[in-house]
């Protein structure tokens, strides 16, 4: 980095597991929390299974999946993985940080002292504010207890999704359903694709970044309520629908959102978005000729049935996490 590109560089460390949009927004707030005039260079240190073995229980989604979600954030630079659980000067000074950034829970390590209280003495720590409404936690008890009611108020995912939107550059668009039309502005060359999206993972990641490649141009992602998910994998998902959409718009190769995405989309609800690819991974789909149609291989996608399995395999190690956590 020469001198002209100087940054000022952020640090956030943890577990970034489960994929959820809490994360995803600590990143986000971390553009613009710090005092600095400068842009700024977003860090994520990642822990390593064994060491969130060690803290905390197992965690629901495995190491090389978490360094990859996080890498396919919009908002992260660098992602470091395998970083000890609690934070270390050295590794601060040696990524040339100004500041760590974490949420305003307390984080304390096995001696109950505060893992950042060389940063803050330091004066180069700032806190943001914590995600309401989920966590990982949270997300082990919806597998671990699906039909309890989850809190359902839309409201504050509206505003985040607002946020989310408003926080890339360019922005990212978030349309609803069969009349959503794309600005002006947006990149002609249109392509998109559609799904559930539900339990963000590396395979997904993976997915919309060939989806984009394939289509050579933008990419504009619909994602399906709740009920055609149910329809379309026989289960209700683990996050709910505006849940889902927060993961689409922090990644880095989706440039469009629309919500309330219908299975199979009407050449009319294409034709004004502009569309000219529908990028599917392996899905017969009947379009119009004006629609060229590409197929792409699917890699392998994290799913609802999957963590289960993982959850009840590891169950006690599981259970005695949550009533660590108070869940
Ligand atoms: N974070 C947040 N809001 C949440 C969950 C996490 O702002 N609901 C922030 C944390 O404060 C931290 C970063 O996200 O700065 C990474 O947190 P991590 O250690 O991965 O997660 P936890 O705090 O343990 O939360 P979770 O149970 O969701 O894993």
């Amino acid at each position: 980095m020469t001198t002209s590109e100087k940054r000022t560089r952020i640090w956030l460390d943890g577990c970034f597991d489960s994929g959820h949009f809490a994360h995803f927004n600590a990143v986000r707030q971390a553009l613009t929390l710090v005092p600095s005039e400068l842009p700024v260079h977003i860090t994520v240190g990642v822990h390593s299974d064994a060491e969130i073995l060690k803290n905390k229980g197992p965690p629901l989604f495995g190491e090389r999946e978490r360094y990859d979600v996080i890498r396919g954030c919009r908002w992260v630079d660098q992602v470091v993985e395998d970083v000890p659980y609690v934070t270390q000067l050295s590794t601060i000074d040696q990524y040339n940080i100004d500041f760590v950034v974490h949420g305003d829970d307390p984080v304390l390590d096995a001696d109950g002292n505060d893992c950042y209280a060389f940063a803050k003495a330091a004066g180069r720590y700032v806190e943001c504010k914590r995600t309401a409404g989920i966590s990982t936690t949270s997300l082990i008890e919806r597998i671990l207890h699906p039909d309890k009611p989850r809190i359902s108020s839309e409201e504050p995912l509206r505003e985040l999704l607002r946020a989310f939107s408003q926080s890339a550059t360019p922005n990212v668009p978030v349309l609803t359903g069969e009349k959503a039309v794309l600005p002006e502005e947006f990149p002609a060359t249109r392509a998109l694709t559609c799904g559930a999206w539900d339990c963000f993972g590396a395979g997904h990641v993976e997915l919309l970044r060939r989806a984009r490649e394939a289509g050579g141009g933008s990419l504009i992602v619909g994602v399906w309520d709740d009920a055609t998910v149910e329809e379309v994998t026989g289960e209700k998902p683990l996050l709910a629908h505006l849940e889902r959409a927060l993961a689409l718009v922090q990644c880095r190769h989706v440039d469009a959102v629309i919500l309330h995405f219908p299975r199979t989309p009407s050449l009319s609800l294409l034709s004004s978005l502009g569309v000219s690819n529908v990028v599917t991974f392996g899905e017969t789909y009947d379009a119009d000729t004006s629609i060229k149609v590409l197929t792409v291989d699917c890699p392998p996608l994290q799913t609802v049935a999957l963590l289960r399995e993982k959850v009840h395999a590891q169950l006690q190690l599981f259970e005695d996490r949550q009533r660590r956590k108070g869940a």
